[in-house]
C-alpha cells in the first residue's frame, strides 16, 4: 500500500474523511497566512461596498486547501459554492448551463482550470470581465450569437500547474494566491486538530512525527493520522506516541524525510539508470512506471523543495542529497554537476 499512499493521498477526489475534517471558516484554516490575510481583506472590502468579490486564482500541489479554500471564501462572503472542474466543462454549453444557474454574488469555483479547454476558455472571458457570455447557436448560414447578461459573480480557480495557465486567463482574476507547502509546525497543529475531531488520543511527539513525514500537506497528513490510529489501536492502547507513529509509518515504509516508495524509486532511476540526468521526463516515467503528471506534480515539487533533484531545461538531475540519501556514491567520485 506505501506504493501509493502518497498518490492517493494527494490525487483522489476528497473522501468524505477530507470533507469532514475541512476546517469551515478561515479562523480555523491553519497556516497560509499571506494569503488568508489578502483573502480576507477582499472578502471585508466587498462586504464595506456591498459588491461582489473579484475573482481569485488559487494555485499549488494537491492537497493544500485550495478546495477548502474555496468552500471558506463562498462561506465567508456569505454565498452559495457552486463546483466544476476544467474537464467537465466540455462544450460552451455546458458552461452557459453553469453560468445561468448562478445567483448575483454566488461563487463559481473551477477545479483543474488549466484543463478547460481552449475554446471554452474564451467563453469565459467576457463572463469574467462584463459578466456577459456571447454564444452561438446553430452552424452554418444560420448560426448567430446571442448574448446573456448573467449575474455578478465571483469565479474562484484551483490549478496544480500555474504554469500552464493561459496568460489571457490569468490576467482576469483579480487576486493570484499560491499556496506553499506547510511547516511541521503548522502540519502538527492540523494533526491535532484533526484528531480532535475524530477523538484520537495524540500526544505531541506523535502529532510531530507524523507532521514530519507528511511532506509538508495537509491532506498527507490526515491521511497518515487515520493510519497511525488503526495501527496505536491494534498494537497499543490506542494513543498516538512518537514511538506508535514511527513505527506505523515505518510499516508503510514511510521514511523519516516523508519519502516514499515512489519517490525513492525515481531517485534511484535517476541515479542509476540515467547517471544523475540530465533526462527528459517522460523517459524517468517510463523507467518508474508512473505516470508523467503525476511525478510532475506529486512527487518533484516536494524532491525538489528537499534538493533532492532540480529541472534544468535539459532535464531532471540527481542533487548530492539524492545520492546520500540512497546510498550511492556520488559520480566520479566528487561531487555530482550542478547545472
Ligand atoms: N490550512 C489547513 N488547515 C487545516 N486543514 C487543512 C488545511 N488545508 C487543507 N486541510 C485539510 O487537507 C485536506 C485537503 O485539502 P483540499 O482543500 O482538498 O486540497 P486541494 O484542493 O488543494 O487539493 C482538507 O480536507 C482538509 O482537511
Ligand atoms: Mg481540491
Amino acid at each position: 500500500m506505501s506504493e501509493n499512499f502518497y498518490q492517493k493521498a494527494t490525487s483522489e477526489p476528497s473522501s468524505s474523511f477530507d470533507i469532514s475534517l475541512r476546517p469551515p471558516v478561515f479562523s480555523e484554516f491553519i497556516g497560509q497566512e499571506k494569503v488568508k490575510e489578502r483573502l480576507l481583506l477582499m472578502v471585508e472590502a466587498a462586504a464595506n461596498r456591498g459588491d461582489v468579490l473579484d475573482h481569485v486564482l488559487l494555485s499549488g500541489p494537491p492537497g493544500l486547501g485550495k478546495t477548502t479554500l474555496a468552500n471558506i471564501i463562498a462561506r465567508a462572503a456569505g454565498t452559495q459554492l457552486h463546483t466544476t472542474s476544467g474537464p467537465q466543462i466540455e462544450k460552451a454549453g455546458d458552461l452557459a448551463g453553469v453560468l445561468t444557474n448562478l445567483q448575483k454574488g454566488d461563487v463559481l469555483f473551477i477545479d483543474e482550470i488549466h484543463r478547460l479547454h481552449p475554446a471554452i476558455e474564451e467563453y469565459l472571458y467576457p463572463a469574467m470581465e462584463d459578466y456577459r457570455l456571447d454564444i452561438i447557436i446553430d452552424s452554418g448560414p444560420s448560426a448567430r450569437s446571442i448574448q446573456l447578461n448573467l449575474p455578478r459573480f465571483t469565479l474562484v480557480g484551483a490549478t496544480t500547474r500555474s504554469g500552464m495557465l493561459t496568460a489571457p486567463l490569468r490576467s482576469r482574476f483579480g487576486l493570484v494566491n499560491r499556496l506553499d507547502y506547510y511547516s511541521e509546525t503548522e502540519l502538527a497543529q492540523i494533526i491535532e486538530r484533526s484528531a480532535g475531531l475524530l477523538n484520537i488520543p495524540v500526544n505531541p511527539d506523535g502529532s510531530l512525527e507524523i507532521a514530519r513525514r507528511s511532506r509538508g500537506t495537509p491532506r498527507v497528513a490526515n491521511a497518515l493520522l487515520r493510519w497511525v490510529r488503526d495501527y496505536a489501536e491494534v498494537r497499543s492502547d490506542g494513543t498516538i506516541t512518537g514511538p506508535i507513529a514511527d513505527a506505523a509509518l515505518a510499516m508503510i515504509e514511510i521514511d523519516s524525510d516523508g519519502l516514499d516508495e515512489m519517490d525513492k524509486r525515481l531517485l534511484e532511476a535517476l541515479i542509476y539508470k540515467f547517471s544523475g540526468g540530465p533526462v527528459g521526463l517522460g523517459s524517468l516515467a517510463v523507467a518508474v512506471g508512473e505516470d508523467a503528471s503525476t511525478l510532475e506534480e506529486v512527487h518533484e515539487p516536494f524532491l525538489i523543495l528537499q534538493g533532492f533533484l532540480s529541472r534544468t531545461p535539459r532535464g531532471r538531475v540527481a542533487q548530492p542529497a539524492a545520492y546520500e540519501k540512497i546510498g550511492a556514491p556520488p559520480p566520479h567520485g566528487g561531487q555530482p554537476t550542478l547545472l
